[in-house]
């Protein structure tokens, strides 16, 4: 990827902060034992002296790649987290953090995205290593975008408050993906490595694979051992633990293992902590997986013991690529949500470890809101357009058919009971929103083929899916814009007058640019029909 003047500036500051970095390794080993032995203490002044990257340095196993799009991962780092495009000119903009060490200054995003969507478009390295992430490219699969690229993640879809402070995460549905296969500084063959991130214990499925670690370096299956990466899903296809899942393991490539046997392991348990501290750590026969809640408590090991038993993983023959929200071959079905991690060379101590899930406990996470009005579950709503060619017109069905419809205080019952919504707990994720017909009891608003439908909840995973969608600030300013849960570059769109799920400015007539921002943002009215 070519670098642009802007960026070139970034990866400056990021080595320059890598020297501050290493003359300030002898501060943060003392700080790091203050963490580590304080739980309760004052987290701001821990933030702005000691982070998680500068732990690992103290244990003796510095990170070499930090990514973020929440905060910064050394106590003195002040470039560049991530960047994001938006789709109304395609201009770029870096989103900082708010002082050196801190948190993400995400006004800077919202003031830069706002009348248009943004997607990610680098996660920087904070490292100095230059190991960023960016759109990841084909490999043994192809992914949905232009040039057999994955998908780049909607930049609003994970909002998150760091002790109140607004950031935003990288929110991979499927076809979402990012990678880096040229690396510095990277494990490779067999050498000692550690990793972790904090991911979103609700959001996950069963495909391959939500993954983030080390991987080929051509975007290939090259083998047993060729990758060593953290897995969070509830795929069963190679590996599991006790329960239904979701379960964190380890992606060594052709596998994903739960412990010393392909196939179940019940010690490791399902995990589903809305922000969910995942780690995997392995060197010369020896590996292991620890996991926790990353707002409370301590790590749990799940396993920590011998390479599988299965041949190909003894020794590994690791090959130093970088990759999110995909498998190592750039399988691309799966989805989860990412806000943080690193990789380090060396096996770190558990110690370092707990002082750093110490670090990210003090850190604060918690749900952020998208913005624009309440969609209190329970509550009926009607969903009137913005567009100015339809402002008396409410998103509605006429039997399975969803279109716009003008609706006044003289419409038939009929037509106002047609457009007005119960308002659900999301059917795959309750942090996001379900519409049921208020006059169709147990049928669902939901997308088939990008286009809007009414249909009975069939009980199943795809249904829920599709039914599915989180609210943020309308895209134009006013009301509510309605995102696809497992399409999240789709919106709920009108066009022509019929509902669909859209993205602004892909290959459908009803993906138009013209008019998106209007179309996409909907006023939560009071319902036609209470
Ligand atoms: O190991 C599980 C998956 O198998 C890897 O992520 C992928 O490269 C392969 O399909």
């Amino acid at each position: 990827m070519p670098q642009t003047t802007h960026e070139s500036r970034t990866e400056v500051t990021n080595l320059r902060a890598a020297f501050r970095r290493r003359a300030a390794v002898l501060t943060a080993a003392c700080a790091a034992v203050l963490v580590a032995g304080s739980l309760s203490g004052a987290a701001t002044s821990q933030a702005a002296t000691s982070q998680p990257c500068d732990l690992y340095a103290a244990g003796g196993t510095p990170c070499v790649a930090a990514h973020s799009t929440t905060r910064a991962l050394y106590g003195t780092y002040n470039g560049a987290l991530y960047q994001v495009r938006r789709a109304s000119d395609n201009a770029t903009r870096d989103i900082g953090v708010l002082s050196a060490g801190g948190y993400a200054n995400a006004a800077a995003q919202d003031s830069f995205c706002a009348g248009t969507s943004c997607v990610i478009t680098i996660v920087y390295d904070q490292t100095g290593r230059n190991n960023r992430l960016t759109q990841a490219p084909p490999g043994g699969f192809n992914g949905p975008a232009a040039g057999g690229y994955d998908k780049l993640a909607n930049a609003t879809m994970a909002p998150v408050t760091l002790k109140g402070n607004r950031a935003y995460g990288v929110f991979v549905s499927p076809g979402t993906g990012y990678r880096n296969n040229a690396t510095n500084g990277i494990a490779t063959g067999d050498q000692p490595e550690g990793m972790y991130a904090i991911l979103d214990g609700t959001h996950y499925n069963d495909g391959c694979c939500f993954d983030y670690g080390n991987a080929e370096t051509n975007s290939r299956d090259n083998g047993n051992g060729t990758m060593e990466a953290i897995y969070f899903g509830n795929s069963r296809g190679w590996g599991s633990g006790s329960g239904n899942g979701p379960w964190v393991m380890a992606d060594l490539e052709n596998g994903l293992f739960s412990g010393a046997n392909p196939g179940n392991n019940a010690n490791d348990p399902t995990v589903n902590h809305r922000f969910l501290t995942s780690i995997v750590k392995g060197e010369p026969n020896h590996w292991a997986i620890r996991a926790a809640d990353a707002t409370s408590g301590a790590l749990s090991t799940y396993y920590n013991g011998a390479r599988p038993n299965a041949a190909g993983y003894n020794p590994m023959k690791k090959e130093g690529a970088i990759i999110l929200g995909i498998g190592g071959d750039n399988s691309n079905s799966s989805a989860g949500t990412f806000y943080e991690g690193v990789m380090t060379s060396g096996y770190p101590s558990d110690a370092t470890e707990n002082a750093v899930q110490a670090n990210i406990v003090a850190a604060g996470y918690a749900q952020g809101s998208g913005g624009g009005t309440a969609l209190n579950p329970g509550s009926t709503v009607s969903l009137r357009a913005t567009t100015a060619c339809c402002a008396g017109r409410y998103l509605s069905h006429s039997g399975a058919g969803v279109a716009t419809t003008a609706v006044t205080s003289a419409s038939p019952a009929a037509d106002k009971a047609n457009a007005s919504w119960i308002v659900r707990p999301g059917l795959a994720n309750s942090a996001c929103r379900s519409f049921e017909s208020k006059n169709t009891p147990g049928s669902y608003l939901r997308h088939q083929n990008f286009q809007l439908y009414l249909h009975p909840n069939d009980g199943g995973v795809l249904f829920a899916n599709d039914a599915t969608f989180c609210s943020q600030a309308g895209v134009n300013g006013q009301g509510n814009s309605l995102v696809s849960y497992n399409f999240a570059d789709r919106y709920i769109r009108h066009y022509n007058d019929t509902g669909y799920v859209a993205s602004d400015g892909g290959s459908n007539a009803f993906d138009a640019t013209a008019f998106w921002p209007d179309d996409v943002s909907w006023v939560v009215a009071a319902p036609w029909t209470p």
